[in-house]
């Protein structure tokens, strides 16, 4: 598998379900990747967590990304998010690669020793991504931030390591985890671990427009692109990003297209968690949504009490008649 030239939607927990991902393919992301699975929870067979690694139809590439510390368990988790043998059938069709979360900087996750926490034992990652690259049938990749704080960016370091383990290629969060997501990511990172490595590297923090995606590259050259946030409420992206990179010109999407999509966004997550929590899910996607909409602000105010499908319907109906 390819990882160069690709745009990529980042792992968002909470975020990057099937419908979130669905849209993102259909407006021209390569390759989605699940919410983060815990290989420890895996490990205990929990009835719920590997159905994160369910894969529906017209999903592109996929990777199912795993959480955890101890080298031993992911690989299990590894093995059986790839082979599909597992205590329950995960999905129909199975993951393309493996990516390993060694990014979050959430303090329940970090103060278990796993996400960012383990840029802080190198050796640990070196093991980490032996054991899943073994264990893996398909490519294993790795995800990762600058370093823990100021005081100890190791991002080179990790991403040489993580190529001498078998990883397939990496993704840098240009922030340490003492930055969680302020101030700006400093991209300079991604060179460095570009200059440093021979495998395909993932540009990612900041990218909210066609723009900065482009100046990444440029300042960066760094092989694919990943976006997160930029993404919520914006599936477009995609379709900017790389018309841009193909020096074509980009037409943004009508306000009654954005609203249209919003509404089959929410159409989707309905469908597949019940109107009740798909409705309380869409929230916090519509209001992305609506973003520097005239009156916008109003509708949100709305949105953020609406409890039902029409009620969301009559809401964007009504703000897309006004921006008209
Ligand atoms: C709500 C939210 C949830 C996230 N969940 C994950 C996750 O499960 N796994 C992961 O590796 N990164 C996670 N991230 C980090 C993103 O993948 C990405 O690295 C970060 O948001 C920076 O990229 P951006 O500036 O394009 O958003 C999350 C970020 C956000 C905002």
């Amino acid at each position: 598998m390819d990882f160069g030239n690709k745009l990529i939607l980042a792992p968002m927990a909470g975020f990057t379900d099937h419908p979130m991902r669905h849209l993102a393919v259909r407006y021209g992301a390569d390759i989605v990747v699940s919410e983060m699975i815990s290989a420890k929870a895996m490990h205990f067979k929990d009835k719920k967590t590997a159905t994160l690694a369910r894969i529906y139809e017209g999903e592109g590439i996929f990777g199912a990304q795993i959480f955890g510390h101890e080298a031993d368990i992911m690989a299990n988790a590894s093995r059986s998010l790839a082979t599909g043998e597992y205590e329950y059938k995960i999905s129909d069709t199975l993951p393309d690669f493996i990516d390993i979360n060694m990014g979050c900087p959430v303090k329940k996750i970090v103060s278990n020793g796993e996400g960012s926490a383990l840029l802080r034992s190198p050796e640990l990652c070196g093991r980490i991504i032996r054991a899943c690259a073994d264990a893996s049938p398909i490519p294993v990749t790795v995800k990762i931030r600058a370093g823990w704080d100021r005081d100890s960016v190791n991002c080179v370091e990790i991403a040489k390591i993580a190529e001498a383990n078998g990883a397939s290629a990496i993704a840098v969060h240009a922030r340490t985890r003492e930055q969680m997501y302020e101030p700006y990511a400093d991209w300079k990172y991604i060179r460095d671990v570009k200059n440093a490595v021979s495998i395909p590297v993932i540009g990612n923090g900041d990218i909210f427009s066609g723009d900065d995606g482009i100046r990444m590259l440029e300042e960066t050259e760094c092989d694919s692109l990943m976006i997160g946030r930029g993404a919520i409420g914006n599936p477009f992206i995609f379709d900017e990003l790389r018309h841009r990179i193909e020096g074509k010109s980009y037409t943004p999407p009508t306000v009654s297209e954005k609203t249209e999509v919003a509404l089959e966004h929410i159409r989707m997550l309905c469908e597949e968690k019940g109107e009740e929590i798909g409705i309380r899910e869409a929230r916090k996607h519509i209001c992305h949504y609506t973003k520097g909409l005239k009156t916008g602000a109003q509708a949100r105010q709305r949105l953020n009490f609406a409890t039902s499908y029409e009620e969301i319907y009559d809401i964007l109906s009504h703000l897309a008649k006004e921006n008209q």
